[in-house]
C-alpha cells in the first residue's frame, strides 16, 4: 500500500516595504499617544507601500520569488498559486493571476481567496488539498494585504493597527508524515456587522456619495471584534490541541494572527504556552491581515525544527476564525 502523502512546508518567503510609519509619526496624523498605541495593542511601528501604482501584487512578487531560490526551483514548476487577501490589486483579474504572470510561473493556475484576517489559514488548507488528494506537486499559498490601500488616516480607532506585508510558503508532498496535520475553520457572517467595508461591492457600488461618505475604508466596532476575537482564537487552538491530544508541553510554537498583544497573550494563557512559545512580531509591523502568520513563519525560519509542532491561529472579519496543526517539515 502506498503510503498516505502529506502536504508539507518546504520553503518560506516574506516582504514588507522599506517605509516605517511609527507611532511618533501618527500622532502627526490623528489625535493618539505612543503610549496607548504600544499599551493597548502592542504595536511600535508598521510598513506601508507608499509608491504610486504599487499595490498587493507588488508585496507578493519578491516573497514568491525568495521563495523560489530558497527552494532552488523555478517558477515554471509551481502547479497552483493561491492568494489570501482582502486587498486584491483590482476586483478581477486576481491577484494571483498578476502575481504568476511577474514571477514568470507559466505553468500556473491561481485564484484569490477572502476570508480577512484568515485569509492565509484558509488558503493553506486550501492548498494542502490539492497536495493530499495527489493532483499536485507544488503549490504556493500566498498572505498579502496593502491594508494602507483601505485604512482611513483621519480615524484613530483603526489607522493605528494595520500595516503592509506578504508572506508566501511553497506546499509539496511530504511521505514522512511531516507537515500540515490538521485544520478547524469557522465562519459567522453575522460578524459582519462589526467589520466591514461598507462600499465598492455589488451591494453598494463605488458612487460620488459611497466616496465623500468614507465608506471605502475598513469599518471596524473594535471592543466588540476584540471580545469575538479573545473567545474565538481560544477556543479553536484548544479544540485542535483537544482534538490531537496534545498539551501545551508538546507545542514548539504559536504561530498566532498579530491583531493585539492582548489577544495573542490570551490564546497563550488558555493553550498553556509559555510567552518564549509565541511568535510575535505586531510590534514591527502591525496587523498586516492576510501576511501575519506567513510573516511570522518567515521571521522565525531559522529556529524552527524538524518534527516541531506549530499552531497556526487567527480570528478575523466576516468572522472567520480557525487553527492549523503542523508538524515542521526541515
Ligand atoms: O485583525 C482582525 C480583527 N481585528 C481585531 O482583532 C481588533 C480587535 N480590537 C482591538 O484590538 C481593540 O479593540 C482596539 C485596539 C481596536 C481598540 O482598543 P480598546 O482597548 O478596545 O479601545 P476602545 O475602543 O475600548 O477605546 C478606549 C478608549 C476610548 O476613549 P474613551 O471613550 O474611553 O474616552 C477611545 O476613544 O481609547 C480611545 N481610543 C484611543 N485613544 C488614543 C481609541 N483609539 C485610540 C487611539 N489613541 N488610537
Amino acid at each position: 500500500m502506498s503510503k498516505k502523502i502529506t502536504a508539507a512546508i518546504t520553503a518560506v518567503g516574506g516582504y514588507v516595504p522599506e517605509e516605517k510609519l511609527t507611532n511618533a509619526d501618527l500622532m502627526k496624523l490623528v489625535d493618539t499617544n505612543e503610549e496607548w498605541i504600544r499599551t493597548r495593542t502592542g504595536i511600535e511601528e508598521r510598513r506601508v507601500l507608499t509608491e504610486k501604482g504599487k499595490a498587493t501584487s507588488d508585496l507578493c512578487v519578491p516573497a514568491v520569488l525568495e521563495l523560489c531560490k530558497k527552494r532552488g526551483i523555478s517558477p515554471e514548476e509551481i502547479d497552483c498559486l493561491i492568494v489570501g487577501t482582502v486587498t486584491p490589486d483590482m476586483f478581477f483579474p486576481s491577484t494571483a493571476n498578476l502575481i504568476c504572470d511577474r514571477v514568470g510561473a507559466k505553468n500556473a493556475w491561481g485564484f484569490d481567496l477572502s476570508a480577512a484576517c484568515s485569509g492565509f489559514l484558509f488558503s493553506l488548507t486550501t492548498g494542502v488539498m490539492f497536495i493530499e488528494s495527489g493532483r499536485y506537486k507544488k503549490v504556493v499559498v500566498v498572505g498579502a494585504d496593502k491594508m494602507s490601500s483601505i485604512v482611513d488616516y483621519s480615524d484613530r480607532t483603526t489607522c493605528v493597527i494595520f500595516g503592509d506585508g506578504a508572506g508566501a510558503v511553497l506546499l509539496e508532498p511530504n511521505e514522512e508524515g511531516l507537515g500540515i496535520q490538521d485544520s478547524i475553520l469557522k465562519t459567522d457572517g453575522s460578524g459582519c456587522n462589526y467589520l466591514h467595508m461598507k462600499a465598492g461591492g455589488s451591494l453598494r457600488p463605488a458612487s460620488f456619495e459611497t466616496v465623500a461618505a468614507k465608506q471605502h475604508y475598513i469599518y471596524q466596532e473594535g471592543q466588540a471584534v476584540f471580545k469575538f476575537a479573545v473567545k474565538g482564537m481560544a477556543d479553536v487552538s484548544a479544540e485542535l490541541m483537544e482534538k490531537n491530544n496534545l498539551t501545551g508541553e508538546d507545542i514548539a510554537w504559536l504561530v498566532p494572527h498579530q491583531a493585539n498583544k492582548r489577544i495573542i497573550d490570551a490564546t497563550a494563557n488558555r493553550m498553556g504556552l509559555s510567552h518564549d512559545k509565541v511568535m510575535i512580531n505586531i510590534n514591527r509591523y502591525g496587523n498586516t491581515t492576510s501576511g501575519t502568520i506567513p510573516l511570522c513563519l518567515w521571521d522565525w525560519e531559522s529556529k524552527l525544527k524538524k518534527g516541531d509542532n506549530l499552531v497556526l491561529a487567527a480570528f478575523g472579519g466576516g468572522f472567520t476564525w480557525g487553527a492549523t496543526l503542523v508538524k515542521w517539515a526541515y
